[in-house]
């Protein structure tokens, strides 16, 4: 016998704009936010809680967006990727992923860079072992764990006002190599 399936009407703050959305008790967030929102930014890889890669905040943490209910979401700020960049201006943790060359394929990029949000509104200078502490529910398949971190280290650099054009963090990005992350612990 089918199951009775409970929908209702409820309210979703996105990115700071509310949506209205008719929502069933067992939909997931990433699914409202994906296939009811059109906000496909946000990356469905395991789909069980192992990746990261549905990362989203909410209410400024970092949360995992498949294994949340989309009904316990409702009224509450939900920021998603496609939230930080200001049109064509990018926000300066994506920026300082482009710098330091965090995204290999890109599939996981979304994950991280929510999380590293999550982080860097609280810490402003976190360490390396704290970057990588925050980060370790998310996978990387390609295995672009020290681009990602130095590009954390970099966004950390850049939101705290401090200018680092003529210091990139890695390798190959132009300018004068200094590994800065060494000196972040
Ligand atoms: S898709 Fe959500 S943790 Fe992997
Ligand atoms: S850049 Fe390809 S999965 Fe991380």
């Amino acid at each position: 016998m089918e199951k009775d399936r409970k929908a209702e009407e409820r309210d979703y703050l996105v990115n700071g704009k509310t949506y209205r959305v008719k929502v069933e008790d067992h939909w997931t967030l990433v699914y409202v936010l994906r296939d009811k929102l059109g906000l496909t930014g946000t990356k469905i890889a395991c789909d069980n809680g192992a990746c990261g890669a549905c990362t989203v905040l909410i209410d400024g943490e970092p949360i995992l967006s498949c294994m949340t209910l989309a009904a316990e979401c409702e009224g509450r700020a939900i920021e998603t990727i496609e939230g930080l960049s200001n049109g064509p201006r990018l926000h300066l943790i994506q920026q300082a992923w482009l710098e330091e060359h965090g995204a290999q394929c890109g599939f996981c990029s979304p994950g991280f860079i929510m999380t590293a949000k999550g982080l860097l509104e609280k810490t402003a200078s976190p360490t390396k072992e704290e970057v990588r502490e925050a980060l370790s529910g998310n996978v990387c398949r390609c295995g672009n764990y020290d681009h990602i971190i130095a590009s954390v280290l970099t966004a950390a650099t850049k939101m705290r006002g401090e200018d680092t054009s003529l210091a990139p963090t890695s390798p190959g990005t132009g300018g004068t190599y200094k590994d800065e992350r060494e000196d972040h612990g």
